[in-house]
């Protein structure tokens, strides 16, 4: 333990330590903010990937679609180490190789996960789900011994906005709708400040009227951060999507519009002839 985490009694997050990544630097000045080239992730001898090789830019949305089975999951799983691939290579920006950082260090370098399951906080309030995720972050490790600045409190209150939480802040999360709490995990995410924002299937069990919300959330969210949405419900991905990703077999089968990719005689093929 260095002098610093001797007072603290525990370690700073790796990525700090190692500062990888310093605050803000990422270098996308000549290419994609995520990338990954001709992965192949086998299990048993299976190909989940094969010669995968995807590019993500900053502030992009982008949908990623496909049959059960395309890898779509492993992709995520890729880029978030918690699947080391047998071959290729994965860089945020331009410099920093992820397959070089454990999860917990990737996570602080700026790349997050949404997960289909809404994993908030039930017995605390809105406003403290956030406040919670503020102080999980690597730039504010410190604050855990502090209250919260004016700042951090106006950047609570803002993630309140963006994901139309702020009437409830106070009410206990629990008792929150399905579609609110999926909003409010997206907001703990916020608070972190990603670079980067991993959706899996954002919208499985909303109404109607949760579902056209998310849509709205996910394109405002777009331009500042850069988003890789996997959903299997074609209207929502028309709604959202500027370019789609078609994934079969662990490669990409097709990129474009959502318009583009749905007249590919290809996908029809692919959709038509498994499942999906
Ligand atoms: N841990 C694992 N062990 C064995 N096979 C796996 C594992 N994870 C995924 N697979 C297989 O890899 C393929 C891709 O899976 P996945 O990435 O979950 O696809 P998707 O998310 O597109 O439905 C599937 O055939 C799946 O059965
Ligand atoms: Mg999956």
């Amino acid at each position: 333990m260095n002098p610093i985490s001797e007072n603290l009694g525990f370690e700073p997050p790796k990525a700090v330590a190692t500062a990888w990544v310093v605050d803000g630097a990422i270098d996308t000045r000549h290419g994609p903010i995520l990338y990954m080239e001709d992965v192949s992730v086998s299990f048993d001898g299976f190909k989940a990937l094969n010669n995968m090789s995807l590019y993500i830019d900053e502030g992009e949305l982008r949908c990623l679609i496909g049959p059960n089975g395309a890898g779509k999951t492993t992709l995520m799983d890729v880029i978030t180490g918690k699947t080391r691939p047998d071959s290729g290579s994965v860089f945020f920006g331009q410099t920093i190789n992820l397959l070089k950082m454990d999860e917990p260090a990737i996570a602080q370098a700026g790349i997050c996960r949404k997960f289909q399951k809404p994993s908030v906080f039930d017995a605390l309030t809105v406003f403290e789900n956030l406040e919670l995720a503020l102080k999980a972050n690597k730039s504010t490790w410190h604050s855990l011994f502090f209250r919260l600045t004016t700042e951090q409190c106006d950047r609570i209150n803002d993630v309140l906005l963006t994901i139309g939480l702020s009437g409830c802040s106070q009410q206990r999360a629990g008792i929150l709708s399905h579609g609110q709490k999926q909003w409010l995990e997206i907001g703990m995410l916020l608070m972190q400040e990603p670079k980067v924002m991993l959706v899996d299937e954002p919208i499985a069990g909303m109404t109607h009227q949760e579902i056209e919300r998310t849509a709205e959330l996910l394109l405002s969210l777009q331009g500042k951060h850069s988003l890789v949405v996997v959903e299997h419900d074609m209207e929502f991905v028309r709604s959202i999507a500027s370019k789609v990703t078609v994934l079969h077999e662990g490669t990409v089968l097709t990129e474009g519009t959502m318009d583009e990719v749905q007249n590919d005689p290809r996908v029809i093929q692919v959709y038509l002839g498994g499942s999906c």
